[in-house]
């Protein structure tokens, strides 16, 4: 069994005291064969301060999220060649939130794509339905829309209504979505994680979906025991 990419997404979280404070917390990655790879997802700011401890406890540093063009004059935008120099090796693409609240859309998405991977960050791309719509009809769309800029290095099913709503779909259901995403994909190379209010509590159930290979969690991300045990039943099931 491939290891399981376990990746931290704090959104707009952490005061610079709060960051550390919570990295300090995990235990860093086993030498051992059992064992999930971390990915820590801090905001834009920290990024640079976390780098060293990150990669002192075996984890890997990634992003939220990153602009669309190459450098020039876009205010407020960070660019994917900026991320890659401060020692990102990921980037997460296309969240939902950032669908919703910055209406973000699949040129943008399949932009961003297209420009991490030249920079030579790994991709994950999000995608997900809301409680009123079909979720294939919604997956297959926004696979098709962003993988116009390539093909990311892994997938997040993470249906909207699901992030931090302490609700998850079925089993069944996550192993369908997967299967579905995986036979777009067409390899069985590229991993496909499951994101939505994933916790310490029920992180055994969604751990033993033979489909996930791993998760995208955010709340339980921003408490180091919470996070530990779900990277620790990761490692474990592998
Ligand atoms: P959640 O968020 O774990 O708080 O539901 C997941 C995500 O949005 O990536």
């Amino acid at each position: 069994m491939p290891q399981k990419l376990v990746v931290a997404n704090w959104k707009m979280n952490t005061t610079a005291a709060e960051a550390e404070t919570l990295l300090a917390a995990l235990e860093p990655t086993p030498k051992s064969a059992n064992r999930a790879e971390v990915v820590i997802c801090p905001p834009f700011v920290r990024l640079q301060s976390l780098a060293p401890t990150v990669a002192e406890k075996g984890f890997k540093l990634g992003a939220q999220n990153c602009s669309g063009d190459k450098p020039g004059a876009h205010t407020g935008e960070i660019a994917a060649s900026m991320l890659a120099e401060l020692g990102c090796e990921w980037v997460i693409i296309g969240h939902s939130e950032r669908r919703q609240e910055q209406n973000e859309g699949d040129d943008s998405i399949a932009a961003k794509l297209k420009i991490a991977a030249a920079c030579g960050l790994k991709t994950i791309l999000c995608v997900g339905e809301r409680a009123d719509q079909d979720a294939e009809t919604v997956i297959l769309a926004q696979l098709q829309g962003a993988c116009g800029g390539g093909k990311p290095d892994a997938v997040a099913y993470e249906p909207s209504w699901a992030i931090g709503s302490g609700r998850t779909p079925e089993a069944s259901e996550i192993a369908a979505r997967h299967d579905f995403i995986g036979n777009f994909l067409g390899d069985a190379a590229t991993p496909i994680l499951y994101g939505g209010s994933v916790s310490d509590d029920n992180i055994g159930e969604l751990a033993a979906i033979p489909q996930c290979r791993g998760f995208l969690v955010g709340g339980a991300s921003l408490d180091g025991r919470k996070f530990g045990k779900i990277v620790a039943v990761c490692a474990k099931i592998g």
